[in-house]
C-alpha cells in the first residue's frame, strides 16, 4: 500500500509539471482529488491488518492528499503570475478597414436606362456583339460598298465565312438587333437591346469598345412622335429637366427620315468654350451628339418579314459612353478614362 502512495506521489509531481493553463490543472485535480479520483479509490482499498498499520496507511493517504492540494494551489498561483506571452493587442488602434467595392459608372448606367425603358413598358434584349456582316449591314440597306463596311471602319474576324450571311464581324453598331429582333417576334415590337460594339477609333471621345443601346418600336399607327416623345421622356428622366435636346437632320440607310439627336454639352455647359480663349476639348460647338434615331426603312421591315403597309415603327441608338461624359456632375473631358482601369478615377463614382 505504501509502494500505492509512494507511485502516485511521484506520478502526480510529473503530470504536475507537463501543465501550462488553468483549465489542464482543474483536470489534473479531479484526477487525483476528485470523487472517483485515484486518492478515493485508494481509501475505498480493502485496508487489512492491524489496527496500528490501518492508522499509519490513513496518515499516511491523508498526507499525500494534503501534499497534493498544496502543490495544486502552489501551481495555481504560479500559472496566475507567469507573465503573459500571447501578442499585446492595442484595443485603441484603428481597425484594418476593408474595402468596398462598386459597380462600375458603365455598368451603373445600363442599370438605369434599363429601369427607365422599363417603365414604358420595353423589354431588354441581349443581341450578338460578334455578328455576320447580313445582320449589321445587308440587311439594314447598307450597300456593299458603304463606307462603314470598311475595315477602316469595322473589325473582320477570320472566321468561317457564311454563303447566306458573309462574313463574320465584331459589331460596329446595335442595329443588327432590329432584323434579329423582328424575326423573333411579330408586332407589336417595343424592345431595347444593350450591348458593346466596336470600332477602330482611340480619341477623347471614342474607345475600342463602347456600349449602344438601340430601341425599335413597330406597331400600327407608329410616328414620329412617338419617337420624340419617347426620347424627350429618356432624356429627361436621365440628364434632368434642365439639359436641352435638338433633332439635327441626317441620313442613315436603315431609317427614312433620319435624324441626330444633340444634348447641351455639360463642360462648357452648351457654350462651346473652356474659357474666353479655349474650344471645350470635347464638344466645340456646345451640342455633343448623342444618338441616331429615323422611321425604320420600308425594305428593313420587309427584310424582318413585316407588311410596311400595314405597320411602321421607328429605331434609335444612344452611344453609352459619350451619355456618362454628358451626365450632370460627371464632367468626364476624356472618354478614355473608364477603361483605364485606374482605380481613384474610378472610387469617385
Ligand atoms: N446604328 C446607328 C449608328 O451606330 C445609329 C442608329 C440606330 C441610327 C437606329 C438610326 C436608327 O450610328
Amino acid at each position: 500500500m505504501s509502494q500505492d502512495i509512494d507511485e502516485i506521489q511521484r506520478l502526480f509531481n510529473i503530470e504536475l509539471q507537463q501543465i501550462k493553463s488553468l483549465q489542464e490543472l482543474k483536470s489534473l485535480e479531479v484526477v487525483y482529488l476528485g470523487r472517483r479520483g485515484k486518492i478515493n479509490l485508494l481509501l475505498k482499498k480493502d485496508l487489512s491488518g492491524n489496527q496500528v498499520d490501518r492508522k499509519k496507511l490513513g496518515n499516511e493517504i491523508n498526507e499525500l492528499k494534503k501534499n497534493i492540494s498544496i502543490k495544486l494551489v502552489d501551481y495555481r498561483n504560479k500559472l496566475i503570475k507567469a507573465p503573459d506571452t500571447s501578442p499585446f493587442i492595442d484595443p485603441t488602434l484603428p481597425g484594418i478597414s476593408q474595402k468596398m467595392g462598386s459597380l462600375h459608372i458603365v455598368s451603373y448606367a445600363i442599370e438605369q436606362i434599363s429601369k427607365i425603358f422599363a417603365s414604358l413598358g420595353f423589354i431588354r434584349m441581349s443581341y450578338r456583339e460578334i455578328e455576320y456582316e447580313y445582320f449589321s449591314f445587308d440587311s439594314l440597306n447598307m450597300p456593299k460598298n458603304h463606307p462603314g463596311r470598311d475595315d477602316f471602319e469595322t473589325f473582320f474576324l477570320d472566321g468561317n465565312t457564311d454563303k447566306k450571311y458573309g462574313k463574320m464581324i465584331l459589331s460596329p453598331h446595335t442595329s443588327s438587333c432590329q432584323i434579329r429582333e423582328m424575326w423573333r417576334t411579330p408586332p407589336p415590337i417595343k424592345m431595347i437591346n444593350i450591348a458593346k460594339c466596336y470600332r477602330p477609333n482611340w480619341d477623347v471621345s471614342h474607345t475600342p469598345m463602347f456600349h449602344q443601346f438601340e430601341s425599335l418600336c413597330i406597331d400600327k399607327r407608329i410616328n414620329m412622335t412617338n419617337l420624340k416623345g419617347t426620347i424627350e421622356f429618356f432624356v429627361k428622366n436621365f440628364f434632368g429637366k434642365n439639359r436641352q435636346i435638338r433633332l439635327r437632320p441626317h441620313h442613315f440607310q436603315f431609317t427614312e427620315p433620319s435624324f441626330e439627336v444633340d444634348i447641351t454639352c455639360d463642360i462648357c455647359s452648351g457654350t462651346g468654350f473652356k474659357s474666353t480663349s479655349e474650344k471645350c476639348r470635347v464638344c466645340k460647338s456646345g451640342w455633343l451628339e448623342l444618338a441616331g434615331a429615323g422611321m425604320v426603312h420600308p425594305k428593313v421591315l420587309q427584310e424582318g418579314k413585316i407588311d410596311s403597309k400595314i405597320f411602321s415603327g421607328w429605331a434609335f441608338a444612344f452611344g453609352l459612353e459619350r451619355i456618362m461624359m454628358m451626365k450632370e456632375g460627371i464632367k468626364l473631358d476624356d472618354m478614355r478614362l473608364l477603361y483605364s482601369g485606374d482605380i481613384k478615377f474610378l472610387e469617385q463614382f
